[in-house]
């Protein structure tokens, strides 16, 4: 069999009276009458229901409940996986071209009756703009779906190259033996679609923990699956404390690989957990964990960049999704020579951004921070800077969270790279700028690579000096998974930048690539003499 040539999905433009538009604003209505609309604990093909359960508020309007879900309970937890475990078999039995088949459907499904829904979802429970919600729960979902099936074709064809006379060798490729825990972030619909369909399209069950505040859009991905075909028991959808479900899937026996996108702290103590669970002989199998964390990324400018394109990028990748992306720009060290003119296009830049509901005025650049806690973490940092005689507001520095959680696009000068504004995650539309020397390049590179609070998820560096890019690709040669040049930090497409951090940022197997894949198998080596 041949799968389809790897694409990635065309951006339709959204333009007013354009018909993708008329259909994403009854999208948009449609889902406004249904609120708070009702999410579901999912497994064993039912709905589950559940004593306690929790509101998402809208982020653009907080006084208003977007979704309701159940709290799993532990027992219910268990249940989820025996279910999964129980379709374990036939599951793995099934061949790849039926697996393949159910994720390229999805892909058209979303591409197709479902992508205004999963975009209003996104743009409701997100707070994402149009263009945001489009190249997330839109392209991002169908591409990880189509360009997951052909990671995994890939690695299938893998097998030993060398035969001699009288014997085979062959590599079977096999499921890990337990289930997959994937636990998905909120800042990306696609994220979830990715995180299970890796797995799956190797042949494992999945346990799927969406994030509290990605619930509704998730279980619309989750729904669009088993329209597609895929059998009720191979995911499982469970939903609530992130705690009561994590101990009960990390203490089981059959716990055999974490696929995790969310916050470096979380990480730290999900792998303690797992490391304490393996010291105990807890597990059949030594789980497989990948994981892609927190960031701090940064933009290098050299004195010889193209200094306005270098402020596109730059307010592009610290603001766009308010700064919530975990590829957001959020550390820039620019030239003394070039300060003043990046300084002055940098702040009319900001000055041009639009912000507010993208649900009711659907031209706006920025939305709201996802919930109070974000904000209330924003608002604090914020607070201590515009107290803080070490540190210039360049731009921005407000906030209002009387209706929705707003933060203004903010840029702060500080006078040092080892202030915390340097090397604290803050995610949120706050980006630190620091002047150095032109005379002082070299020492600077050394600065990038050390400052950063020990992230190195993704950074940049804009130059039109050639030697200049050669030193700063060899000097932040660990600074940085997905290093760009000349571009900004975020966006990367899927199939084409493959993405993961390392140091703090992650265990670096590249989703968006077969590596990731290739991770939840455990292949097994047949050889037969003749
Ligand atoms: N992959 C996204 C980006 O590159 C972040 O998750 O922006």
């Amino acid at each position: 069999f041949r799968l389809p040539d790897p694409r990635n999905e065309p951006n339709p433009t959204y333009k007013r009276g354009s018909e993708e538009r008329n259909k994403l604003e009854k999208a948009l209505v449609k889902l406004r009458s249904q609120l708070p609309v009702q999410s579901n604990i999912v497994y064993d093909g039912v709905a589950q229901k559940s004593a306690e359960s929790w509101d998402q508020p809208l982020p653009a309007e907080h006084g208003t409940v977007f979704t309701n879900y159940p709290l799993a309970t532990k027992e219910q937890t268990k249940a989820a996986i025996e279910s999964a475990l129980k379709a374990k078999r036939e599951w793995e039995e099934t061949p790849f071209v039926d697996r393949a088949a159910i994720f390229l459907k999805a892909a058209e499904l979303v591409t197709g009756p479902y992508r205004y829904d999963l975009i209003a979802a996104t743009m409701l429970g997100q707070g994402k703009n149009i263009w945001q919600g489009e190249i997330d729960a839109a392209a991002e979902l169908a591409d990880f779906f189509r360009l997951n099936c052909n990671f995994a074709a890939e690695i299938l064809e893998r097998q030993p190259t060398r035969g001699s006379d009288g014997m085979w060798s062959r590599l079977d490729y096999r499921p890990l033996e337990g289930f997959v825990y994937a636990i998905s972030p909120f800042n990306f619909t696609a994220i979830g679609g990715n995180l299970i369909s890796g797995p799956a399209l190797m042949g494992n069950v999945v346990v799927w923990k969406p994030s509290p505040s990605n619930v509704y859009a998730s279980s619309l991905v989750y729904k669009i699956l088993l329209e597609a075909g895929l059998p009720p028991n191979v995911v499982q959808f469970v939903t609530g404390d992130p705690e009561t479900i994590t101990d009960v899937a990390l203490s089981h026996r059959d716990f055999a690989g974490l696929n995790f996108i969310g916050s470096s702290d979380v990480f730290r103590s999900l792998y303690g957990k797992i490391g304490e669970g393996i010291a105990k002989k807890s597990y059949r199998e030594f789980p497989r964990v990948v994981a892609e964390t927190s960031g701090k990324n940064f933009h290098l400018v050299h004195p010889s960049a193209d200094i306005p394109s270098a402020v596109s990028h730059t307010i592009r990748g610290s603001f766009e999704y308010q700064g919530q992306k975990c590829s957001a720009t959020s550390r820039l060290y620019l030239p003394e020579s070039r300060a003043e003119e990046f300084f002055s296009a940098l702040k009319a830049g900001v000055e041009d951004i639009t912000m507010g509901n993208p649900e009711k005025d659907l031209e706006v650049f920025m939305g709201p921070v996802i919930h109070r806690r974000s904000f209330d973490k924003i608002k604090s940092v914020i607070d201590s800077c515009n107290k803080d005689p070490s540190v210039k507001l360049i731009a921005g520095g407000s906030y209002d969270d009387s209706v929705g959680f707003y933060v203004s696009p903010t840029v702060y000068q500080v006078d040092t790279p080892d202030h915390k504004l340097f090397n604290e995650e803050i995610f949120g539309p706050v980006l630190a700028v620091y002047v150095y020397p032109d005379s002082e390049w070299t020492c600077t590179l050394k600065k990038v690579d050390e400052t950063g609070g020990g992230f190195a998820l993704t950074g940049a560096v804009f130059a039109q000096d050639r030697r200049a890019i050669r030193q700063a690709e060899d000097a932040l040669r660990y600074s940085a998974g997905n290093f760009y040049i000349n571009c900004k930090t975020t966006a990367a497409l899927i199939g084409q930048q493959s993405f993961g951090g390392s140091r703090s940022s992650g265990t670096n197997d590249k989703a968006g690539s077969s590596d990731t894949l290739r991770r939840f198998t455990s292949p097994r080596l047949i050889k037969e003499e003749f």
